[in-house]
């Protein structure tokens, strides 16, 4: 998830490489919770979900708000949330608000900074140690135009599907001792 015009459909289609994600110069292109099945090689087989984003006041928001609130308000479901943030602007009380939002609500989650290819090297890393600072959190470098950072976005990602949240795990534990390790 992040505001509107940062870049999460295009990230997606970066990632996969191919266009499966509609993404728009103008904010508000995404308007719904776009689903798309990942399953590679020997990795755990996860869904990404594309948002729409926040900040895009003409129903960008509503639709934002409607739909991130019933997606992670499902229980039922073994969540891990990606902040994703414009690099350029480090510090937006949208995103701060944002990340808030996320810990108190996902198990799992992370910053992305994207459009990093718009910064000179300097830039970036004063960049990122301001984002690192403002999150309290690592917060990993990416470009959907230039491919930059996006191994270690496969990376992250597999990290997350592979952890269990606690909230998964807790019907486990209640089974009993017959389930603990020796
Ligand atoms: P909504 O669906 O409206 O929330 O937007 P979004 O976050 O999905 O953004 P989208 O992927 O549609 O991209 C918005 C604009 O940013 C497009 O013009 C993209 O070409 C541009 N863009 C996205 N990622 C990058 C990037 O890494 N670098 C640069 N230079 N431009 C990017
Ligand atoms: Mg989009």
């Amino acid at each position: 998830m992040g505001r509107s015009n940062v870049g999460k459909s295009s990230l997606i289609n970066s990632l996969v490489r191919q266009p499966v994600a509609r993404t728009s110069s103008t904010p508000g292109k995404t308007r719904l919770a776009n689903v798309y099945r990942v399953a590679r090689g020997a990795g755990t087989p996860f869904y990404l979900v594309d948002l729409p984003g926040y900040g895009f006041a003409r129903g960008g928001s509503d639709d934002f708000q409607a739909i991130t609130r019933a997606f992670f308000g499902q229980d039922r479901l073994d969540l891990a949330a990606i902040l994703i943030v414009d690099s350029r602007h480090p510090g937006l009380r949208s995103d701060s608000a944002a990340w808030r939002w996320l810990h108190s609500t996902v198990d799992l989650s992370a910053v992305v900074a994207t459009k990093i290819d718009k910064l000179a090297r300097g830039q970036r890393i004063r960049a990122l140690r301001e984002l690192e600072s403002v999150f309290d959190a690592p917060v990993a470098p990416v470009s959907a135009v230039t491919g930059e950072g996006l191994d270690e976005l496969w990376k992250l990602m597999d990290r997350l599907a592979n952890n269990r949240s606690p909230r998964s795990s807790s019907p486990r534990r209640a089974t009993g001792p017959r389930h603990q390790k020796k």
